[in-house]
């Protein structure tokens, strides 16, 4: 049986993976310091797989905990999820994004390299595709920041690309998500962000549940279908599935391995809400605003290289992740708390 390290396991797509992971045999060792989760995650992912799994309260910046967790298990690979992810915040706090994220890595694959574990799966973004609109973007696609966060992706992309070339026994692969949404089925584990949402999806569910009172929907001018933004909406279910894939993938002698996760394919914020209110049997109350700035037109995935090489392909619909995101929020209205 082989042994993952998950760092940040108990985040939205960590305890989703975990999930997977238990259920595709694998013994799972999750690291998270709880600063954007709950225990309570990795609790229900128990419950849900009735698996066990090791949990660690740790920051990936603190060497010596690591050290700790690499010495006590015998660890194959690493799934690297453990990172700050928002937008905003980054461009206020720079450092901290900066700290966390790059220091972090660095710190975990120093670790990792002296326990001779050297097999990591790093969840990348489809942000580093920054401000082109040359969709649908295919891995080898020119590659930019467009703020702080974006850029502790693209900078954690090329150290490992310069660790895979300073040493070939390194197995490296980014994955490059799009708009993950959705839960698992049962409504048990889900998305459960910190304050008001950032992102559209937990935004609509907490409308939809009366926590929030209407949507703002961020630009009607764009050249799209519907001059709402358009994007690569992915059942967090599929992105699991993808690192369980990852794991089990061809070896690349050169360079890391990028993929995609994506659907392929595009829908506006407008269709996101109607297909909600049509699934779920609910109205949500919007209006239309000025556009929010760093926001692009269309990002979609060309997801053919993920297919091809690990047999992966996105099998979920927008009408399961609307039904699923629904079902977890109205099981769960303030989320873990
Ligand atoms: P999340 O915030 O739910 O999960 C990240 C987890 O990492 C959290 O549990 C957090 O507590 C933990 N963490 C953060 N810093 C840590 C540290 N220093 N030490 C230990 N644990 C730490 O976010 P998510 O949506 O599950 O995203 C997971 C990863 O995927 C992130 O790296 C994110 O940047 C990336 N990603 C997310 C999306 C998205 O839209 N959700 C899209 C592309 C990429
Ligand atoms: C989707 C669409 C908005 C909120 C972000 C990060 C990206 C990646 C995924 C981590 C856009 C519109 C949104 C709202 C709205 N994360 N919208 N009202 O911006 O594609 O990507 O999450 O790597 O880095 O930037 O996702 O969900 O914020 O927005 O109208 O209240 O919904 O304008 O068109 P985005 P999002």
């Amino acid at each position: 049986m082989q042994r993952i390290l998950v760092t940040g396991g108990a985040g939205y797509i960590g305890s989703h993976t975990c999930l997977r992971l238990l259920e595709a045999g694998y013994e799972v060792i999750a690291v998270d310091n709880f600063c954007n989760s709950n225990p309570e995650s990795l609790e229900r992912v128990k419950k849900l797989t009735g698996k066990s799994l090791t949990v660690y309260e740790a920051n990936i910046c603190d060497r010596q905990s690591i050290k700790k967790i690499f010495e006590a298990h015998d660890i194959d690979a690493v799934i690297h999820f453990a990172g700050l992810k928002a937008v905003g915040e980054s461009v206020e706090k720079p450092l901290e994004y900066y700290y966390n994220n790059v220091y972090g890595t660095l710190v975990l694959c120093d670790v990792m390299a002296d326990a001779g574990v050297k097999n990591m799966v790093f969840s990348s973004s489809a942000t580093v595709y920054g401000l082109s609109d040359d969709v649908p973007f295919s891995e080898d696609a020119p590659t930019s920041a467009t703020n702080p966060y974006g850029r502790t992706k693209l900078f954690i992309e090329e150290i490992l690309s310069d660790l895979k070339v300073a040493d070939k026994e390194w197995s490296i692969t980014l994955l490059r998500y799009f708009n993950p949404v959705g839960a698992h089925k049962s409504g048990l584990i889900g998305e459960d962000p910190k304050g008001t949402p950032n992102n559209l999806m937990p935004y609509i569910s907490q409308v939809a549940v009366g926590r929030l009172k209407q949507l703002q929907v961020l630009g009607d001018d764009y050249p799209t279908i519907d001059g709402t933004g358009v994007r690569d909406y992915i059942h967090v279910m599929d992105i699991a599935e993808g690192h369980v894939k990852a794991l089990e993938g061809p070896r690349v002698k050169e360079g890391p391995a990028v993929y995609n996760l994506g659907t392929g394919k595009g829908n506006s914020v407008l269709e996101v809400v109607k297909a909600f209110e049509k699934v779920n049997g609910i109205v949500i109350p919007y209006k239309i605003t000025d556009r929010r700035a760093g926001d692009v037109a269309s990002s979609y995935a060309d997801p053919s290289k993920a297919q091809k090489h690990l047999n992966w392909t996105a099998k979920l619909t927008l009408n399961d992740m609307v039904r699923d995101a629904w079902n977890w929020q109205k099981k769960n209205p303030n989320g873990y708390a």
